[in-house]
């Protein structure tokens, strides 16, 4: 996994480069751009299981299907979502609103996100979701005086 600065750094380099891009684009190029962004933007990290142990070497159907490996910290756990699935079931604008206005558990990208252009916002949105469903929902949160019953990385510094 990228540190938090150098994938913030990503990002928002991969943003610039989008931009230069003329904003609405068509659909084959958004997905393009989509799909750069989700590679650029280290979204495999957490999101694909077997990502980071296989060098990204997995294929596109697999992208992004969540995973049970939580993330431990003062939140509790929190485990990588299934977008694959999340995406049939919300809207392109839902997205777009939890961007803007969602804070939930670390260590998600969320401030990253929001330094994206919403066309670049949008084309994550819709190259995920043209993947279609794949995949079972990841495990709810844990708060943090339970528990987890899945195996879990620290992020607390010992
Ligand atoms: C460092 C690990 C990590 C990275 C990198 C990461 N995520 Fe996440 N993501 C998570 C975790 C953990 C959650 C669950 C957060 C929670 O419980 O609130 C999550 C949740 C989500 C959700 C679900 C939000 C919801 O409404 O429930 C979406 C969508 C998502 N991530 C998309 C992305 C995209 C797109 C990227 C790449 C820009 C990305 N994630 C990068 C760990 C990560």
């Amino acid at each position: 996994m990228k540190p938090p600065v150098l994938a913030a750094a990503l990002v928002l380099t991969a943003s610039l480069a989008a931009a230069a891009v003329s904003s609405a684009g068509d659909s084959t190029s958004m997905l393009e751009r989509g799909k750069l962004l989700v590679t650029y933007g280290g979204c495999n990290d957490c999101h694909t299981p077997g990502w980071q142990e296989a060098d990204g070497r997995i294929a596109v159907s697999h992208w992004m299907t969540g995973s049970s490996i939580g993330f431990k910290g003062r939140w509790g756990v929190s485990y990588p979502a299934n977008v694959r699935l999340l995406f049939q079931e919300i809207s392109e604008d839902q997205w777009l609103f939890s961007v803007r206005t969602r804070g939930g558990h670390p260590p998600m990208h969320w401030t990253d996100l929001r330094a994206l252009s919403t066309d670049d916002q949008r084309a994550i949105y819709r190259f995920i979701h043209s993947l279609g469903p794949a995949g079972t929902v990841s495990p709810a949160a844990v708060p943090p005086w339970e528990t987890p019953k899945t195996p879990v990385i620290d992020t607390v510094p010992h």
